[in-house]
């Protein structure tokens, strides 16, 4: 059984696929997460997984329970980090953790060091008593994703959860999304920071304009990439005309990398030995050859076609 098997998961508004026919599923104990840029339909699924909104086709199951009949029974069993916090402006932190416990039924004695306990874990216990209208960005976000653990979820739902915030707290987030992860709460999220998805996840889904384009672990999305092979040599001397060398390896793309370095790339592996007796030969030494591995951002951009300064300018809810 997995945490989450979702089957051709569609979501239509009027003429507008924002979710068209997507299949994935989370193993126990995994952290999965959604990549994409503005208006691909990341928290039209989430809103979908969590029973908020309507799917218009599929199926979903939230360990073992499926939608829609057993909603309620897999809702005791999440939790749930919105982009924008659902929590109490008025309340301060500390009564919005106990109000959020109280409507799982969690009585006012365990709910109270319970909160506490979330409140120091998150860095939010000297303000425990604030209005949380008075918290800035980042406190609000850690504040609403210990709302989200009041009642200790075995499945996590995040939309964004360091999206708009100050560095700091977003990277106490991973932090202690990772703690909640080995101590084997299964999360899934969204985002749209390349980085944020390599250093989470254990699989990620590129999704773009509500389709998944492709999903694996970093590993596996890497190998994928890597059947087009980059070298690059750096040299004791610049570099005249590339025009002998270009002719000699007429299988692979040879270009400048800088004065004295060139890159090799090809779509089989680079053999790096008949460069070197190329270099000898035309008597030139090789100070470093060195395979270049592409990056996350490389195979996003590769499979995607979107620019990863794109994705980096995101915002959240600007829309296109
Ligand atoms: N309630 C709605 N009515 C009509 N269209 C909607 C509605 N909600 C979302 N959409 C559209 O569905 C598409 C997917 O939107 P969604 O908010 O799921 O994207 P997203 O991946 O979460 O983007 P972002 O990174 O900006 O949060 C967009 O084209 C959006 O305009
Ligand atoms: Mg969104």
């Amino acid at each position: 059984m997995k945490a989450l098997h979702v089957q051709n998961l569609t979501k239509q508004f009027g003429d507008l696929t924002a979710v068209n026919g997507v299949n994935f599923f989370v193993e126990y104990g995994e952290v999965f997460g959604f990549l994409g840029p503005n208006g691909a339909g990341k928290t039209t699924t989430i809103n979908m997984l969590i029973g908020l909104a309507r799917m218009t086709a599929g199926t979903i199951s939230v360990m073992g329970h499926s939608y829609p009949d057993a909603l309620k029974m897999a809702q005791r069993e999440i939790g749930v980090v919105p982009d924008e916090s659902n929590l109490y402006d008025e309340m301060s932190g500390l009564e919005n953790l106990t109000f959020c416990a109280s409507l799982y039924g969690i009585p006012r004695k365990d709910s109270e060091p319970r909160a506490l306990d979330l409140l120091h874990q998150f860095d939010l216990h000297d303000v425990k008593d604030k209005a949380f209208k008075a918290y800035s960005k980042g406190m609000k976000r850690k504040l609403t994703i210990a709302a989200a653990l009041i009642h200790k979820p075995s499945l996590l739902f995040l939309d964004e959860p360091t999206s708009g915030i100050d560095v700091a707290s977003a990277r106490q987030i991973r932090y202690e999304l990772k703690e909640l992860n080995q101590n084997g709460t299964t999360i899934f999220l969204t985002t749209h920071y390349i980085e944020e998805a390599d250093r989470l996840c254990d699989r990620i889904a590129f999704i773009v304009a509500g389709d998944i384009v492709r999903t694996g672990t970093v590993t596996e999305l890497m190998q994928y990439h890597e059947s087009e092979q980059s070298v690059e040599f750096t040299l004791d001397q610049p570099l005249g005309d590339l025009s002998s060398i270009q002719e000699a390896f007429p299988q692979t793309a040879i270009e400048k990398a800088g004065e004295r370095s060139l890159r090799i790339r090809s779509v089989q592996s680079v053999d790096l030995l008949p460069f070197m007796r190329y270099f000898d030969h035309v008597g030139l030494q090789v100070y470093e050859a060195r395979i270049l591995r592409p990056s996350l951002e490389d195979v996003f951009v590769n499979v995607t076609g979107i620019e990863a300064e794109k994705m980096k300018n995101n915002q959240r809810g600007a829309h296109r």
